[in-house]
């Protein structure tokens, strides 16, 4: 039987950093390499980009919309004829579009909802019969792992990235719950909830208006490279919950005791929302609504 890692957003960012990890991690049992790491992505070009640069022949680029049932019933297929065994699922894919929810394209506020909450759950749930072992014959310390790429933006309502805070809410939320669901098959499922992360990611959530971030988050931006090493450290470790950096850390146990009213007025005053007038740059990206529909359909 085959071994795998899976790795999804591998073609840039943070995804990218646990891929190249990942090829250096062992697998399942802590004693055999992986014989194959896919990554996921729907850009064949950027992922063979991507990947080519690690150099590692076990790397199968998998191009999947993952939002697409069809692309993801193709991968159900390929686990279940190959005979498949997952040792390690990372779902890193996620998008997120900044913007007062009225004026993003309907597509863009549905979108965060897909991609991090329901196709995260699909391809965990897929890729479950593949990594369950009814009497496992390891501990959790070595067996199959989950890592689910949450946010501290779940930590709390976030206006202006409502639907994206509200996605990672759920993330966090599903995940924590899976940890204990697959706790007898010693099955370790990680939440990593980082702050902001230096990736292309603030450039596509802002439409391309700012690649770089602002106001206090440019100075706790993370390295990705560093985050994804610390991640699958705690994941190693067995760790359900990883908050990644100190002042992401002092925000959930913030969010935890104080009223959320309260720090929801503070971070309303610490953060610029975007002003939307198009979103049109990106593979992620969908055109806004137009004034006379968004009137039509109010
Ligand atoms: N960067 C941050 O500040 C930050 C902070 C906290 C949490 N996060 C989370 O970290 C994760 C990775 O983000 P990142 O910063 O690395 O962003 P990124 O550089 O934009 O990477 C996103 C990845 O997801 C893939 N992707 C997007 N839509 C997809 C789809 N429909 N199907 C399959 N793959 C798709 C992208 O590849 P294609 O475009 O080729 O599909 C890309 O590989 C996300 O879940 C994000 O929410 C990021």
């Amino acid at each position: 039987m085959k071994n795998i890692a899976i790795v999804t957003g591998a073609s840039s960012g943070i995804g990218n950093a646990f891929l190249k990890l990942v090829c250096k991690e062992r697998g399942i049992y802590n004693s055999i390499p992986f014989d194959e790491i896919w990554a996921v992505s729907r850009s064949a070009d950027k992922l063979l980009e991507a990947t080519s640069s690690i150099g590692d022949e076990r790397i199968v680029p998998v191009t999947a919309d993952l939002t697409d049932p069809g692309d993801l019933d193709e991968i159900a297929l390929r686990l279940q004829d190959e005979c498949i065994s997952v040792g390690l699922l990372i779902n890193c894919a996620g998008a997120g579009f900044k913007g007062y929810t009225e004026d993003l394209g309907i597509d863009n506020v549905g979108c965060q909802v897909e991609l991090n909450c329901v196709a995260l759950s699909k391809l965990t749930r897929i890729c479950l019969p593949h990594m369950i072992d009814k009497e496992p014959p390891y501990s959790l310390k070595d067996g199959p792992r989950i890592v689910n790429v949450a946010s501290s933006a779940g930590f709390l309502p976030q206006p202006g990235f409502a639907g994206y805070a509200a996605s990672k809410a759920y993330v966090i939320s599903f995940s924590r719950a899976l940890s204990y669901e697959l706790a007898p098959y010693n099955i370790a499922v990680t939440t990593v909830c980082p702050g902001p992360v230096k990736t292309e990611f603030q450039s596509k959530a802002t439409g391309g208006q700012s690649a770089e971030f602002t106001g206090i988050r440019k100075y706790v931006a993370a390295d990705k490279d560093k985050l994804a090493k610390a991640a699958l450290k705690a994941s190693k470790a067995g760790r359900k919950m990883f908050v990644y950096g100190f002042s992401q850390k002092a925000l959930h146990v913030a969010s935890k005791i104080l009223p959320s009213d309260l720090i929801l007025s503070i971070e309303s005053k610490l953060i610029t929302v975007p002003e939307v007038n198009t979103y049109s740059e990106g593979d992620n990206v969908v055109t806004p609504l137009p004034v006379s529909s968004k009137e039509e359909s109010v």
